[in-house]
């Protein structure tokens, strides 16, 4: 088994990112037989970041919260996206083949179609460059949350019908998610998601995030009444950072009923507090030595590039733009 996910650096890291997807990469460097591989996506993120100074700031803290986390260089190989060129040129050979029909069928660019972005040739081809993403490291599965469970179809497809076309060229990856964390919800009972404003960023300080906590929407049900804790977002984020015992304290108030949605939300920014204490010591760590952080990408970039390599090639010569 071998691994690869991606991350775009558009912002702080938040909990969704982390319970849908990050966990997984940590928990996947320990399991994988055959590597694993976790990038920043910054080629994907200039797509909606059009700031230099702010992606290349992003970039780097992406790695820092990575390594913070729990991402170990001497597990997993971490780099930067542009850092593998290679990559950039397979996407040209996907691209050709690939129907439109395919890519105006995908969700993540009709909802910012929907939402008035403008769209360019790059948001619209982004699941052919994540399909290049995918297929240069001949990764077998890709943890990610639900959201980008058809970006790897599509993947799939794209590798299919050159398979199909060419002869067999590439490996067919599948998409993990988490049960529990694949869709985490936002404030506002959305799906958390940088672009809709709701997010709890993980590494916010304390009492920025108590603040956040503070704001999450609950319901207007009546205090008194018995409430069934599934599906409600507070239970839901409490789940992702409570301990057990806690847990089914909190179950047991709400389905008793008489309980106040601030005493809830108390618990949760203290839980949370707990839950993200560690990694927020290790972070200022990791802050205080940009040079080594930097390097740790450098030598992941390295290895990256060699895999990566060997696919291009294998790929420019089944379509004949090599060996001529
Ligand atoms: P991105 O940067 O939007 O999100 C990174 C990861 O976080 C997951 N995620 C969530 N999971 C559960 N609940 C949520 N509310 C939530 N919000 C985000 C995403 O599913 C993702 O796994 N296109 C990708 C980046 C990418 C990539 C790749 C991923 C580029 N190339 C190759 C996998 C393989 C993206 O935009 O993720």
């Amino acid at each position: 088994m071998r691994a690869l996910s991606g991350i775009q650096p558009t912002g702080p890291f938040h909990w969704g990112n982390y319970f849908g997807a990050i966990q997984q990469y940590i928990q996947l460097q320990d399991e994988c037989d055959d590597g694993s591989y976790y990038f920043i996506a910054n080629l994907h993120a200039l797509t909606t970041v059009r700031d230099h100074e702010k992606l290349r700031e992003y970039t780097l803290n992406g790695a820092m919260d990575l390594l913070a986390l729990g991402l170990d260089p001497a597990k997993a190989v971490m780099f930067v996206q542009s850092d593998v060129p290679e990559v950039s040129e397979l996407c040209w050979l996907l691209l050709t083949g690939t129907p439109m029909g395919l890519l105006e069928r995908c969700v993540s660019y009709k909802d910012k179609l929907a939402k008035g972005l403008k769209a360019d040739a790059g948001l619209f081809t982004y699941p052919v460059l994540q399909a290049a993403d995918i297929l240069a490291y001949d990764a077998t599965v890709v943890p990610v949350g639900e959201d980008q469970l058809q970006h790897i179809e599509v993947c799939r497809d794209i590798a299919q019908s050159f398979n199909h076309h060419f002869g067999e060229t590439f490996v067919l990856p599948k998409g993990k998610v988490l049960d529990q964390s694949a869709r985490v919800p936002g404030t506002d009972g959305e799906k958390m998601s940088k672009s809709y404003g709701n997010t709890l960023a993980v590494f916010d300080d304390v009492k920025a995030q108590r603040k956040q906590i503070m704001r999450i929407q609950t319901d207007s049900r009546p205090m008194e009444d018995p409430k069934d804790p599934a599906g409600d977002v507070l239970f839901d984020l409490l789940k992702l950072v409570a301990n057990a015992e806690e847990l089914a304290h909190w179950e047991g108030v709400y389905r008793k009923g008489g309980f106040g949605y601030g005493d809830v939300k108390k618990a949760l920014a203290d839980a949370s507090e707990r839950y993200w204490g560690p990694a927020r010591e290790r972070r200022a760590e990791w802050a205080a030595k940009p040079g080594e952080v930097r390097e740790i990408l450098a030598a992941g970039a390295a290895k990256a590039r060699e895999r990566a390599a060997a696919t291009l090639k294998r790929a420019q010569e089944a379509c004949g733009v090599k060996g001529w």
